[in-house]
């Protein structure tokens, strides 16, 4: 583990994210939603942290993205932001909070920057939300993209398959990416979508292309803490490479803490007062 004091950290801002991508090096990014867990990915070295709406599946329990509010990513992203000292973090703007109007997605993003300390957001989708995009950029805040699966729109999608294998919607894919560039976002994400159109995409830009399911040929990756640590065992798609199999690791304390305490083996003399 890389560890940076105080003193020799450089933070990783959108312009460092840049210049990776111009030197072909490749940008690592996770989700984090507590401090606790984002210290420790800060002090790994990762270049970016996600604080993901997939704290709606993997810190509350919903079956999607959808339930959770602007105030709960907030407070888990200040929690992210106290941890942090080189990390770029990107929130999600959580559904319903954006889409449709874009005086409330500036107001969302306003509130993110304002009250959690994060340094840019995440939206989900192309054309359809260019007004909010232009509008939340026009504040100076910095804007990431989310294109190709976009868990928000599960209930439009009806699955979870990989998007954009039919070429009418591969094109568009690629359209929203340019759309995306040309108003100012710093990046984008691709989820869940053919390698090869990754790659084109990747190219097609001039901005970092961060991808989940889309191959080798992108600027970067991203995966959800839970799921690469293993503490999540039931979701194992294709794309997701298992670093931990943190699950059996807890289980086994748990398990021998219970154990210790039913056969009063613990606590012992030399942890009492
Ligand atoms: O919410 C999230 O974790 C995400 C990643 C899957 C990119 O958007």
């Amino acid at each position: 583990m890389s560890v940076h004091s105080s003193a020799s950290v450089k933070r990783i801002t959108t312009h460092t994210l840049q210049e990776m991508k111009h030197r072909g090096e490749k940008i690592s990014m996770l989700t984090a939603y507590d401090y606790s867990m984002a210290k420790i990915v800060d002090a790994a070295g990762m270049d970016i942290i996600l604080v993901g709406d997939s704290a709606s599946n993997v810190m509350a329990g919903h079956e999607t993205t959808l339930p959770i509010t602007l105030d709960q990513m907030i407070y888990h992203a200040s929690a992210v932001v106290r941890a942090v000292k080189r990390s770029f973090i990107v929130v999600d703007i959580p559904f319903g909070s954006y889409q449709g109007n874009s005086s409330e997605a500036l107001r969302s993003a306003i509130r993110i920057m304002k009250e959690s300390g994060a340094h840019a957001v995440k939206v989900e989708g192309g054309s359809e939300i260019k007004e909010s995009v232009v509008r939340i950029l026009s504040a100076g805040v910095p804007v990431m993209g989310h294109l190709g699966l976009t868990p928000q729109s599960i209930y439009k999608f009806g699955t979870y398959t990989v998007r954009a294998k039919e070429e009418a919607e591969a094109n568009k894919l690629v359209e929203d990416a340019k759309m995306l560039e040309a108003c100012g976002c710093f990046a984008i994400v691709l989820e869940k979508i053919p390698a090869t159109l990754a790659k084109k995409v990747s190219e097609a830009v001039n901005i970092p292309v961060i991808g989940i399911g889309a191959g080798p040929d992108v600027d970067g990756q991203v995966l959800v803490m839970h799921d690469m640590l293993g503490i999540t065992q039931e979701f194992k798609p294709r794309f997701l490479r298992q670093y931990a199999d943190l699950q059996s690791v807890m289980m086994t304390a748990f398990e021998s803490y219970i154990k210790d305490v039913k056969s009063k083996d613990f606590p012992s003399l030399s942890e009492s007062y």
